[in-house]
């Protein structure tokens, strides 16, 4: 029943302070990997924005110059070549080298002028796609392409009108500049960073391969609006790969950063991991502290209940007694009157049998003999009843200062005799400098008495009946008490009996042996004397009665 009840407590308790402290767990949880993933998006959205801009403030930047030097002079002049090698490299001393090389092409697309490593000079671009859209827009951006040259470039070409004439100033870029402005947004370990074109095609080598470029990327550019869109991949290991693109050049090219995003939430499963340790021990502490808080309380209810348990179970004993008590007085009063009548009328007849008229009677023996049963049991009887007036009368004890020892010893004096007869061993294990205690004399003895006489009957034949007397300090009441213990090894107790041998006129024993008032009495007797009473049994091994007694009687005791 105590181990339901703690069960429940604790389950109901553990309940009452997981759910909450879950839930604040998993909302904490949450909203911590939400914030997460966000800082992470944002993390690639900015770098994607930042290399997309320097990518355009480039490309313009290119143009820019192209166009302001083409418009400075005329198409006559750059036609000379000269003219135009120091034009060549002042612009790639201005820009760094981004140069390959430098064409001018007059309104008929014709190349009239040329530096570079190969010879285009005289060739003739009017057929070209791109021709047609410098003439009218002014200035053009390639695609990356592979030309004669078997290496990735891409041209720009920006169109300049002196004196009516349009003409041409075309440029080839090294492409590895422009690589190397994509590569800072190559971030960690999977980060990556290209361009295709609207067709899909890479402008610029993968950082994991660089034979992409030209290759088709299989990314469908159509999924990417104006402004960045984030597209996940969901196959596989790629599972969290996330493409950012962000179109550049009014559309022409996409830039693309992509990144697994494992590679971050790696380092965030790892705080996850330490908050999830951190909940444990929480939990683990709050189970400890409830476990050990339920039994502390279950322990303290189980043995307030067992003190009231044997403070009832007292009282009933008690309040049997003494309602018995008073039948017992008043049955044992009823009997002594015709017991009485019945002695003196025994006496009388015996008188009688003296007389001479009888004295020669044949039956005069077995008169006799019937008398002396007679006076026998009435005999007898008078002891029963003089036994239940005992044990009825509340008698007051007299208080006198007593030797326990010395008065067990004088008990068990009675008894030698007949337990010498029977091969019983009385032995005595007696506490030396035991206090002298206050209690009265002859009921102790009587009670005694009664004990050891149970146990010599529960012996019958062969045995020990052993007394013990020790001094015990009760630490609660901070008082001595002397202990009386009287064991044997005679045949035991039953369960099922243990709680009635206390009960007045219960007894096991054959009829005229026992009254069974032999420890009813004996519990009133020390009851009365401030003490206690209890038994300890073993069928067929034997009975433990033990008697503790205050050494001196204080008022709560009674
Ligand atoms: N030492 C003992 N060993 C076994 N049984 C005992 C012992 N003491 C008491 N009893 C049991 O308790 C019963 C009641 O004892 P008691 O009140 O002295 O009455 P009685 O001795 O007249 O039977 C006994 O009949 C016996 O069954
Ligand atoms: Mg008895």
């Amino acid at each position: 029943m105590y181990r339901e009840f703690a069960r429940k407590m604790i389950i109901t308790t553990l309940l009452i302070s997981f759910v909450p402290l879950s839930l604040l767990g998993y909302a904490l949880y949450y909203n911590f990997a939400k914030a997460y993933h966000e800082r992470i998006e944002q993390q690639i959205n900015s770098r994607l924005r930042d290399c997309a801009q320097t990518l355009d403030i480039f490309l313009e930047e290119r143009l820019v110059i192209l166009s302001a030097i083409a418009n400075m002079s005329t198409l006559e002049y750059y036609k000379n070549i000269s003219h135009l090698q120091s034009l060549f490299q002042s612009i790639n001393q201005k820009t760094g080298g981004d140069l390959i090389d430098l064409g001018v092409i007059n309104s008929s697309g014709d190349h009239l002028a040329y530096i570079g490593p190969y010879n285009l000079k005289g060739l003739n671009y009017s057929q070209e796609a791109w021709f047609d859209q410098v003439m009218v827009k002014g200035v053009y951006i390639s695609d990356v392409y592979m030309g004669y040259r078997k290496i990735p470039h891409f041209i720009i070409a920006v169109r300049a009108s002196k004196n009516g004439t349009d003409w041409i100033l075309r440029a080839t870029i090294d492409l590895d500049i422009l690589t190397r402005i994509i590569s800072t947004a190559q971030m960690g370990k999977t980060g990556d960073a290209f361009i295709i074109n609207s067709a899909g095609v890479y402008q610029s080598p993968s950082r994991f391969d660089k034979n992409k470029i030209l290759t088709d990327s299989e990314i469908d550019s159509s999924m990417f609006g104006a402004n960045i869109t984030v597209v996940k991949r969901g196959d596989g290991p790629d599972k969290n790969l996330v493409y950012n693109g962000l179109w550049i050049r009014n559309g022409q090219w996409l830039l693309i950063v992509s990144q697994n995003t494992d590679e971050y939430l790696l380092s965030f499963s790892d705080m996850a991991n330490e908050q999830l340790t951190l909940f444990f021990l929480a939990v683990l502490g709050i189970v400890i502290t409830t476990v050990i808080a339920t039994s502390i309380s279950v322990n303290t209810l189980q043995s307030r209940d067992k003190e009231v348990a044997e403070l009832n179970a007292h009282l009933i004993q008690t309040d049997k007694l003494a309602a018995l008590g008073k039948m017992a007085a008043g049955v044992a009063h009823e009997i002594n009157n015709p017991l009485g009548i019945i002695s003196t009328k025994a006496g009388w007849m015996r008188d009688l049998l003296e007389e001479e008229e009888f004295k020669d009677s044949p039956n005069l023996e077995e008169l006799i003999s019937c008398i002396d049963k007679i006076e026998e049991h009435v005999q007898r009887a008078g002891k029963i009843t003089h036994n239940m007036l005992g044990f009825a009368r509340s008698m007051e004890p007299v208080m006198e200062r007593i030797d326990i020892n010395a008065l067990l010893t004088k008990t068990t004096e009675f008894l030698n005799h007949h337990a010498q007869i029977n091969n019983i061993n009385i032995r005595l294990d007696y506490a030396q400098s035991l206090p002298e205690i206050t209690s009265d004399r002859s009921q102790l003895q009587q009670v005694f008495l009664n004990i050891l006489n149970n146990a010599i009957d529960a012996i019958e034949k062969e045995g020990d009946v052993i007394i013990t007397t020790k001094l015990e300090h009760d630490t609660r009441k901070a008082k001595d008490k002397v202990v009386v213990e009287i064991k044997d090894t005679g045949i035991g107790i039953p369960d099922h009996i243990k709680k009635r041998i206390f009960d007045p006129f219960f007894t096991t024993k054959e009829k005229g042996k026992g009254t069974g008032l032999g420890l009813s009495i004996s519990y009133r007797i020390i009851e009365k004397l401030g003490g206690t009473i209890s038994v300890k049994s073993e069928k067929n091994r034997g009975s433990l009665f033990s008697i503790i007694l205050p050494v001196t009687l204080s008022e709560n005791d009674n």
